[in-house]
């Protein structure tokens, strides 16, 4: 056979290949893949869209994405197609040179987008994010109003869960320790009084003798919020710690079933009855007036005069802590 023909089959080949592969991974889904809009899809304002435009524009998207996955669940709720509808064309973007932008909307004031992009250093110390300063007033106010649509539909039950590699390995040390057995809270609390009532209360109210003298202080346990806290999230938060306060990593000096204890424990502990301030006050200080409650005499068993509990209560809790500062 002719030589040449032999290299125009191949090349015939090659084509129709290719335009398979464009045909069926571009054209087709182009053509048939039509979303509804989802409950999270926003309708854009004239205003918005111009924003959405200098976005495009300034290539904001090769830094930043605009997509939730499966694997990436402490950026927020996955997105689903139908949040699109209203995105032609898209910036979902590839990189994550900056953070995803999916749900910045309302993260942030105005204010802060405006220094932020004037100044990204000004707000975000080390930031490698370029400065946007020759942008006109409009441009940024146009801009901002776009940021701040990014999410604003999305309602998120649980915002914050813990790393996936938390997730992980509690799902797995979790089947030794049933942390929902009361048994095993009451365990933990044995292991929570040994290490933690000092800092976060005999009753987990954060009020221990040491919060005292604390700049940060301990956490509550008793705050409804904490009932949200998913077991693995308490497991996240004692083995890590939290940077930038007292509260050590116990990861390293308890074993994973010693903090399994804990978190049967300190799931017990978040108060639902959903009590109003005023209830707070009037309760914490009735509770304070009772020489029983072993919080508020954590200090006063060793104190000189153990019998100085009435009166001027709340002086004398303070008295103990000393200096200021950590
Ligand atoms: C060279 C890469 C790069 C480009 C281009 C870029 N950014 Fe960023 N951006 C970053 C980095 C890195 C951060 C994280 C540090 C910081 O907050 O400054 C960031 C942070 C942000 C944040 C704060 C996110 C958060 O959750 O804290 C917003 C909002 C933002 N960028 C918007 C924009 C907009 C709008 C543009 C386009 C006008 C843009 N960025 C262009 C790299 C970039
Ligand atoms: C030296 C004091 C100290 C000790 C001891 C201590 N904590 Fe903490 N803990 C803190 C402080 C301070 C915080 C930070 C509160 C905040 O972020 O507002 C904290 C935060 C926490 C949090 C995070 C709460 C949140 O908001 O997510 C958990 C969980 C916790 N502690 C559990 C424990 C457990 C369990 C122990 C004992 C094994 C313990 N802590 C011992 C001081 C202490």
């Amino acid at each position: 056979m002719d030589q040449r023909l032999n290299y125009l089959i191949a090349g015939m080949f090659v084509l129709l290949t290719f335009i398979t592969i464009i045909f069926v991974t571009t054209l087709l889904p182009a053509w048939t893949f039509k979303p509804e809009a989802s409950a999270e899809a926003v309708v854009y304002t004239a205003l918005e869209t111009e924003g959405r435009n200098i976005y495009r524009r300034e290539g904001c998207f090769y830094c930043h994405s605009q997509f939730v996955r499966y694997q990436d669940p402490e950026m927020g709720e996955m997105v689903k197609a139908g949040d699109y509808v209203h995105e032609t064309p898209h910036v979902l973007g590839t990189e994550r040179t900056g953070p995803d932008l999916s749900n910045v909307g309302g993260k942030y004031p105005s204010a802060w987008h405006w220094a932020h992009h004037i100044k990204p250093r000004a707000v975000k110390p080390g930031s490698i994010m370029p400065s946007y300063s020759y942008l006109t007033e409009h441009e940024m106010t146009a801009l901002v109003a776009y940021l701040q649509t990014l999410g604003k539909n999305r309602k998120l039950p649980q915002w914050i869960v813990p790393p996936q590699e938390y997730r992980d390995r509690f799902a797995v040390i979790s089947e030794k320790v049933n942390v929902k057995a009361s048994a095993i809270a009451n365990a933990g609390r044995g292991i929570y009084m040994q290490n933690c009532a000092q800092c976060h209360g005999v009753a987990g109210r954060g009020n221990g003798p040491v919060s005292m003298s604390m700049m940060k202080k301990p956490a509550n346990f008793t705050r409804p919020y904490y009932a949200k806290y998913r077991d693995d999230m308490w497991f996240w938060r004692v083995a890590e710690g939290v940077p930038g306060s007292r509260m050590p990593r116990w990861d390293r000096s308890l074993s994973d079933e010693d903090m399994l204890y804990l978190v049967a424990y300190l799931r017990t502990l978040p108060r639902t009855d959903n009590p109003k301030v005023n209830d707070i006050e009037v309760s914490e200080m009735s509770q304070l007036d009772d020489p029983n409650v072993l919080d508020h005499n954590f200090w006063q068993i060793e104190s000189l005069n153990p019998t100085n509990h009435g009166g001027g209560d709340m002086e004398s809790r303070y008295a103990y802590g000393g200096g200021r500062g950590d």
